[in-house]
């Protein structure tokens, strides 16, 4: 086969700061994912554009050029609306797994497709599979079927979905090519026009646990994002909101999924059940729902009915103790007075050394591994409270897990919270 251009040409293209024709996109996308543009090619496209940027008709053709890699999934056939919820990644972000089934209750049908952990921020999927018996894998029918049945599935990515995205993803991980926003919006964005919702609602994380620390960043990440979506015909929005501090009072699998399951109860920290509800509502006017409200849905057991519906489609038992870990550490308060700060991405690498995440891909993950905060900013602590409780099968991980806890926590006799809103930015 006879190739329509040379990598080479358009790396240097962009690497003078030059436009991307169509045509150069969508051959370089295609061409990678056939294994005629080499890794360390891409890398270097990849790190040009990260340097040098992409103007918003390039970055709505690359998206394109990875939808067309792969499969584009369809729900026309369901009886009613698709929505679906995106969160860019945060410590203790549990929110899917009561929001999924939440929705359905109200009214819509939740096509989650999920990933697995990677660094200090964990994967819906890891968390789920801490119930016994739960099946990550579905086939297109069976995704189908679970849909239909209960109204909401969580289930992993099949490989022909985006495959382009699977190969630059795992590549700018290795090459420090992440952080650029052409590649993340894309990146997130083609994956979800992909699954086929029609609605969607994106949480994208700001924060010092998220890996758009700054708002402005975030909230810059967000608009390119919706309007991809809107341009695919995908009624997006998006919520900017905070993460530099650990979402809840659990991080790490099995812990949250106990959290999640309170919230589903009625009950739940404060912070999960607000955001919770907010994406909620988001979604279900997204979709122009006019089902039960949210709030009387996890009151009323409508919520907690469809999680123990959707578990159990997928080979789950909900009723099934979770994995707890063998050993146990807690630390005290050094000092009296209010929390005013804790760090989300402290905590977040602190719960990943206890095993609760994994350094690299395939690795398996300790399911009762994490931390139990017993206390957030704002509130008072006397010296010899405890702070947070570690959890691991393994007790040599403590140290390490302990030395990321380091200055994770301020406590200042008399001084007040610094936190962020939950709420910074809503793009619609
Ligand atoms: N999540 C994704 O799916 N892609 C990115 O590039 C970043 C976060």
């Amino acid at each position: 086969m006879i190739e329509a251009f040379a990598a080479v040409e358009i790396i240097a293209a962009k690497r003078d700061s030059q436009v991307l024709s169509d045509a150069q996109i969508n051959w370089v996308v295609d061409a990678y994912t056939r294994g005629v543009v080499a890794d360390e090619q891409m890398s270097a496209l990849a790190m040009a554009i990260l340097l040098n940027g992409m103007n918003s008709h390039e970055i709505s053709q690359w998206t394109h050029a990875m939808i067309n890699s792969g499969e584009r999934m369809n729900w026309k056939m369901l009886d009613r609306p698709t929505v679906d919820k995106h969160s860019t990644g945060g410590v203790g972000d549990k929110i899917t797994l009561p929001l999924a089934p939440l929705v359905a209750a109200c009214g819509g049908a939740v096509p989650q497709l999920s990933g697995r952990g990677l660094g200090h921020t964990g994967g819906t999927l890891d968390k789920m599979e801490s119930i016994q018996g739960w099946r990550a894998s579905l086939s297109n029918d069976e995704m189908l079927r679970v849909l239909q049945e209960t109204g909401a599935v969580i289930c992993a990515a099949g490989d022909s979905l985006a495959p382009a995205d699977k190969k630059l993803y795992a590549l700018r991980d290795v090459t420090a090519t992440v952080e650029a926003i052409p590649l993340i919006a894309s990146s997130i964005m083609s994956k979800k026009i992909a699954e086929g919702t029609s609605a969607l609602v994106l949480d994208v994380k700001t924060g010092s646990g998220a890996f758009m620390s700054d708002p402005n960043k975030a909230g810059e990440l967000a608009r390119v994002m919706v309007q991809l979506g809107k341009d695919a015909g995908v009624i997006t929005r998006a919520l900017v909101t905070a993460m530099d501090v650990p979402l809840g009072l659990t991080v790490g699998n099995a812990l949250e999924v106990a959290e999640s399951v309170e919230v589903l109860s009625g009950g739940g920290p404060a912070d999960v059940v607000e955001l919770t509800l907010l994406l909620a509502r988001e979604m279900i006017d997204a979709a122009g729902i006019k089902g039960k409200d949210p709030e009387v849905a996890l009151m009323d057991g409508s919520a907690m009915d469809h999680w123990r519906r959707m578990v159990i489609a997928q080979g789950g038992d909900p009723d099934s103790a979770l994995p707890v870990a063998k050993e146990s550490h807690t630390v005290l308060s050094q000092s009296a007075g209010t929390i005013t700060e804790m760090d989300a991405m402290k905590v977040g690498v602190s719960s990943w050394r206890l095993g609760a995440g994994r350094s690299k891909q395939g690795e398996k993950v300790q399911h009762g591994a994490g931390i139990k905060l017993h206390a957030k900013p704002g509130e008072v602590v006397k010296k010899g409270d405890p702070l947070f409780t570690l959890f691991t099968d393994e007790s040599v991980r403590f140290e390490r897990a302990l030395e990321a806890l380091d200055g994770a926590v301020i406590i200042i006799e008399g001084g007040t919270a610094q936190q962020l809103p939950l709420v910074i930015e809503r793009i619609i």
